[in-house]
């Protein structure tokens, strides 16, 4: 366990620049490279050398030269460039959605709350944030590979061990009734391909009141929730929204929105857990707008349950060994991180760690 002070990452993000810390290098033409710092170590580019200890000690924000003059403008990441540009397995949920589902799902300090799946610790990065040091984050991971990634990613994050964090191995709906007494839990919040098959577990541990969050990829299985949801009973106030962000181009007279965004990324349903006993309050609707039968909402939604694959919903399917991959990268990097006094940079690592592009085919 290592020792940091409260709260937990405090050091990572402010003071002067310290061996162990991740930092980006753009230079002029815009490109990036986020290297992690060790005294003596150094990062080559085509063009020249830049000496580490040229930054170590120094404050974030400063435009560096390297040996033969080229220039950098030096930034530690933030939160949403950290979990951009980590070693992924599985797809990560992206930072504009993170935002979104700490407000609407009103994670608060010292909340309880249960994640499920953790895939590469994207989402739990900024719950863990939210919950603070005296919060209970509870994330369960069926694929161990997968936890292994993120349980790296987040060290690297907070320099350490959170103490708010525990990661459960196995599937959600079988383990966190195990793990929580009945109406304990403060908030839920899922990202996984079949969000209805937690219902049950869901409704038991949530507190009346709790928040349940979805986060799901397409709309068939935002519907498949939904209606999982509203024929249960024991939830109340489903909401479902998307987040688009579009950039803007600022450039003089030159303002206007971006011609490219990412367009679309996933899907956020909110719900609230009924106290036990109580029924949803009916509300009064000025005209029957809808009529449906099951038979309507099967036409769209297989009910024979292997025919909701990852394939079948457009997602890749990520390999035993390429998820190992990304746990080897993740457990590099948090080494790295940890390793505060190198002398020298380690030959056999190379001067530099790249920072990963982001695919939007990923986000
Ligand atoms: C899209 S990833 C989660 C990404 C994560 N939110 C992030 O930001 O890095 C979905 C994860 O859910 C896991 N998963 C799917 N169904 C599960 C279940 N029933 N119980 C536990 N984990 C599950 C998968 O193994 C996968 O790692």
């Amino acid at each position: 366990m290592t020792d940091f002070p409260s709260p937990a990452g405090v050091n990572e993000r402010r003071g002067p620049l310290r061996p162990g810390q991740r930092v980006q290098l753009k230079d002029a033409k815009g490109r990036l490279n986020t290297i992690t710092l060790t005294e003596g170590g150094q990062f080559h580019s085509y063009q020249g050398v830049l000496h580490h200890d040229d930054l170590i000690g120094g404050p974030d924000g400063v435009v560096a030269r390297n040996s033969a003059g080229h220039e950098y403008q030096v930034l530690r990441p933030l939160i949403s460039d950290f979990v951009l540009s980590m070693p992924r397995g599985a797809t990560v949920v992206y930072p504009k959605d993170s935002g979104q589902i700490v407000q609407m799902a009103d994670i608060f300090p010292g909340a309880r709350v249960v994640e499920a799946g953790v895939g590469s610790g994207g989402l739990s990065i900024s719950l863990l944030r939210a919950v603070g040091d005296a919060g209970e984050l509870h994330s369960y991971e069926r694929r161990e590979e997968f936890a292994d990634v993120a349980r790296a990613n987040v060290q690297t994050f907070f320099g350490g061990e959170h103490p708010a964090w525990q990661i459960h191995l196995g599937d959600a709906q079988e383990e966190m009734t195990a793990v929580h007494e009945p109406g304990s839990v403060d908030r839920v919040v899922l990202d996984m391909l079949a969000p209805w098959e937690c219902l049950d577990a869901v409704a038991t541990v949530l507190a009346p009141g709790g928040v349940w969050i979805n986060y799901v990829a397409t709309a068939t299985q935002l519907s498949r929730v939904a209606e999982a949801i509203r024929e249960d009973g024991r939830f109340t106030q489903t909401e479902a929204s998307e987040t688009m962000v579009r950039g803007w181009h600022l450039d003089g007279l030159a303002v206007r929105p971006d011609h490219r965004m990412v367009a679309h990324t996933g899907f956020l349903l909110v719900c609230r857990r009924l106290a036990t006993g109580q029924e949803a309050l009916a509300l009064k609707k000025r005209s029957k707008v809808s009529e449906f039968k099951a038979v309507d909402v099967e036409a769209w939604q297989p009910a024979d349950e292997s025919r909701w694959t990852p394939q079948a919903l457009g997602e890749r399917p990520v390999t035993d060994k390429k998820a190992r991959k990304a746990a080897r990268e993740a457990a590099s990097m948090e080494q790295k991180g940890a390793r505060r006094h190198l002398a020298d940079t380690d030959p056999e690592e190379g001067p530099a760690v790249a920072a990963d592009p982001v695919d939007p085919a990923d986000l």
